[in-house]
């Protein structure tokens, strides 16, 4: 191998023109998701004190904010469902008059296939217990009964306009009860995101906030993963990929880039990874304080994300990105 001083690294970063032309890592606008959260109501433009500049929208300001959102180029969103009521059965997630299937179809009466707008697909917004899944009096979240809900759910998601379902319960087996509902429904051409590789993450604590989806006993570790394994997710994003999820997910995304880097050359599908809100939240509110850049922090985030492997990007960065063009 030759040596300094034939061999000088530093020649290639001498120019702005040279460091673009041997970049090996480019973030594309056009694979970034924004997030979404959607309260009853009219005229709602609640701000949320864990996540600054991020608000919750009644239907009606959801669909002015995409519509303005679609000025700026931005056509991937997805929206989180945040109901009054909720119940031991989570009924509010389904059927064509919940919150989530009016948006849908509000979005897509007014955009049409301009946007490509779909929701996560989990119970915890609809349950009083805010678990994931329905659960025993003694706590036990019960596996297939919420596959089966979370099934007919996206159904009704799919025939309200959703373009994609992207569930997030990991329950095992939801994505197949998923596809075989939808496929049973005619809906074969709906793809399904499947936050394949999920772990029980602390920081998703700005979005329970957000969402007041925080468990209101117990945690969520008997269904999400265990922060000290990767084996795991391989076959976590394995199982997903056989059960026939056509986008496999990795969440978050910073503290496990190392899953990332790994499932990349495992899998076969789109890999996405979602920058959570704690990810966010701690670059926003450390550039509150003054302690960090808020886009060179950001813009640092989103491309070791993309190096490490993802394709797609879930992330609160989305809007600002695009509308004060930092790429
Ligand atoms: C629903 C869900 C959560 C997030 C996305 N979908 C919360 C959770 O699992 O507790 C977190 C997203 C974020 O932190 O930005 N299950």
């Amino acid at each position: 191998m030759q040596e300094f001083p034939t061999i000088r690294p530093r020649r290639l970063r001498m120019t702005p023109i040279l460091r673009d032309l041997v970049a090996e890592t480019a973030i594309k606008k056009q694979k970034l998701i924004q997030p979404h959260f959607v309260v009853e109501g009219t005229g709602q433009v609640q701000e949320i004190r864990t996540l600054p500049g991020i608000v919750r929208n009644s239907v009606d300001e959801l669909v002015k904010q995409i519509g303005a959102d679609l000025e700026l180029g931005m056509r991937n969103h997805i929206l989180f469902g945040l109901p009054e009521a909720k119940d031991e059965h989570a009924s509010g997630v389904s059927g064509d008059k919940s919150l989530i299937c009016r948006a849908l179809r509000e979005i897509k009466k007014a955009y049409g296939k301009d946007v490509n707008v779909f929701p996560d697909l989990c119970l915890c917004a609809y349950t009083t217990s805010g678990h994931c899944g329905l659960v025993t009096p003694d706590g036990e979240i019960l596996n297939d009964e919420t596959n089966a809900i979370l099934a007919r759910a996206a159904v009704d998601y799919a025939q309200a306009g959703a373009d994609m379902v992207a569930p997030s319960d990991m329950m095992d087996g939801r994505v197949r009860a998923i596809r075989q509902a939808l496929d049973a429904a005619g809906l074969h051409n709906t793809p399904i995101m499947s936050y394949a590789v999920k772990y029980a993450s602390a920081f998703y604590g700005p979005f329970r906030e957000a969402a007041h989806s925080a468990p209101s006993s117990g945690d969520r570790k008997s269904h999400q993963m265990d922060m000290r394994n990767a084996k795991e997710a391989i076959l976590e994003a394995l199982q997903d990929a056989a059960e026939g999820a056509d986008i496999l997910m990795v969440k978050p995304a910073l503290p496990y880039l190392d899953i990332i880097a790994d499932l990349k050359h495992r899998v076969t599908q789109p890999l996405a990874a979602y920058q959570v809100s704690g990810e966010y939240a701690s670059i926003a509110f450390a550039a509150q304080a003054g302690a960090a850049d808020l886009q060179a922090v950001a813009l640092e985030s989103l491309t070791a994300i993309t190096r490490a492997g993802a394709e797609i990007i879930l992330s609160y960065f989305t809007r600002q990105l695009f509308a004060e063009n930092w790429i």
